[in-house]
C-alpha cells in the first residue's frame, strides 16, 4: 500500500472530527501505520481533490463515505439500490467529455479534466432528500454551475437548461436492456435559468475529497440541495440552453407522479410516499422533513409567486 503523507490524509478523517476514530488526535494525523489500517478498516477514501472546505455552520452530521457510495439510484445499471456500486465499478470515465450547446455565445466541448483544472473546486456539505423518503447528509466537490453558466455566456432568449446523462448501451446496460423500461433513455432533467442560477446549484466532481465513484455519477453530475433527489442528474453528457421548459425523465414517466419543480415539500405528498417525514440513511428514526430541505432562505424567493402544490 501507498505511504501517505499527511496532505493525503484529509476527508472522512478531518469531516468528522467528533468520531471515535478521531481519539488519535488532529496532531496524529501523519502517515502512521496506525491511520493507515484505520482508513483501511473504515473504507475510507484517499483525497485527490484539491479544494475549499465547508465551515459546516450548520454542524450538519456527514453520512459515511460507505453508505453514500454504497445504497444508489442509478437506473442506467439497476434498479436495486445495493447493487449498483459493483456493476458500476469498472465504469471507464477517463477520458469524458462534456458539451455546452444550445442558446449561448460560447458552445464548448471540453474533457472534464480541464474543466477540474478551470475552476476552484469548493467543498458543499448539502443534505439530500430522495422522494422515495430516505435522506442523507453529502460532503460533495466541486464549482457553482453558475461559473460555467457564466463563461458559456447565454443569450437572453435561453430561460431554461437541460442535462442529459450520457447515452452508452457498453457503459450503461440497463440502456439496452430497458428492465426498467418505462423510463426512456438517456436520463434527461432540467432546471430553469434562476435555479441553475443559484448559488447552491453545483456541478459536482467528487465527495469526501475523492473524485466521484461511478455509482455517484462520475465523473460530473448536478447537486441541487432543495429539490428531489431525481433532479441531481449523474454522468453528464450535455448541458443544453433553451427557450422552452425541458421534459425530464421522471415527469415523462409519469406527469402525475413527478413534476419540473420537484422541490422538497413536506405539505405535497407523492401519491405513493409521505413527504412529511424522512429516514437518513444509517438512522432508525424518522425525521421530519424540511421545506426546500431546509433551503428555503436560499431559494424561497425565487417560487413566491407560484402555487407549488401545482407547480410540484
Ligand atoms: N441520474 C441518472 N442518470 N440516472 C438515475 O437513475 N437517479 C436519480 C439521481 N440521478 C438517477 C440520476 C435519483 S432518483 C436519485 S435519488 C439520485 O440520483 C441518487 O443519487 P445517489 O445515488 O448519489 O445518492
Amino acid at each position: 500500500m501507498k505511504k501517505l503523507s499527511a496532505k493525503d490524509v484529509t476527508s472522512e478523517v478531518l469531516f468528522n472530527k467528533r468520531r471515535n476514530f478521531l481519539k488519535l488526535g488532529a496532531a496524529s494525523i501523519v502517515a502512521s501505520s496506525a491511520l493507515v489500517d484505520l482508513m483501511a478498516k473504515e473504507n475510507l477514501p484517499l483525497a485527490n481533490l484539491k479544494y475549499l472546505k465547508d465551515a459546516n455552520e450548520n454542524d450538519l452530521k456527514l453520512n459515511t463515505f460507505k453508505e453514500i457510495t454504497s445504497y444508489n439510484n442509478f437506473y442506467e445499471f439497476t434498479t436495486s439500490k445495493e447493487k449498483v456500486k459493483d456493476l458500476a465499478k469498472d465504469m471507464d470515465t477517463s477520458s469524458w467529455k462534456i458539451t455546452i450547446d444550445g442558446l449561448v455565445k460560447n458552445p464548448i466541448t471540453i474533457d472534464v479534466q480541464d474543466l477540474i483544472k478551470k475552476y476552484a473546486l469548493e467543498e458543499r456539505i448539502y443534505r439530500f432528500r430522495c422522494v422515495e423518503g430516505w435522506a442523507m447528509v453529502v460532503p460533495w466537490i466541486g464549482f457553482e454551475l453558475k461559473k460555467l453558466i457564466e463563461d458559456v455566456a447565454p443569450l437572453g432568449k435561453a430561460k431554461y437548461v437541460k442535462f442529459t446523462t450520457k447515452y452508452d448501451t457498453e457503459m450503461f446496460p440497463d440502456q439496452s436492456r430497458g428492465v426498467f423500461s418505462s423510463i426512456t433513455y438517456p436520463y434527461v432533467e432540467g432546471l430553469r435559468m434562476d435555479e441553475a442560477m443559484n448559488p447552491l446549484t453545483l456541478l459536482a466532481v467528487g465527495l469526501y475529497g475523492k473524485t466521484l465513484e461511478g455509482q455517484n455519477g462520475a465523473p460530473i453530475r448536478l447537486v441541487v440541495p432543495w429539490k428531489y433527489g431525481f433532479k441531481s442528474i449523474k454522468s453528464i453528457d450535455k448541458i443544453t440552453f433553451l427557450e422552452e421548459e425541458p421534459l425530464n425523465t421522471w415527469q415523462a414517466q409519469n406527469k402525475n407522479e413527478y413534476g419540473f419543480y420537484a422541490n422538497v415539500n413536506p405539505k405535497v405528498d407523492h401519491p405513493r410516499w409521505t413527504q412529511k417525514r424522512e429516514r437518513v440513511l444509517g438512522s432508525f428514526f424518522k425525521k421530519k422533513t424540511l421545506a426546500f430541505n431546509g433551503y428555503e432562505k436560499e431559494v424561497g424567493h425565487m417560487y413566491k409567486d407560484m402555487d407549488l402544490t401545482k407547480n410540484f
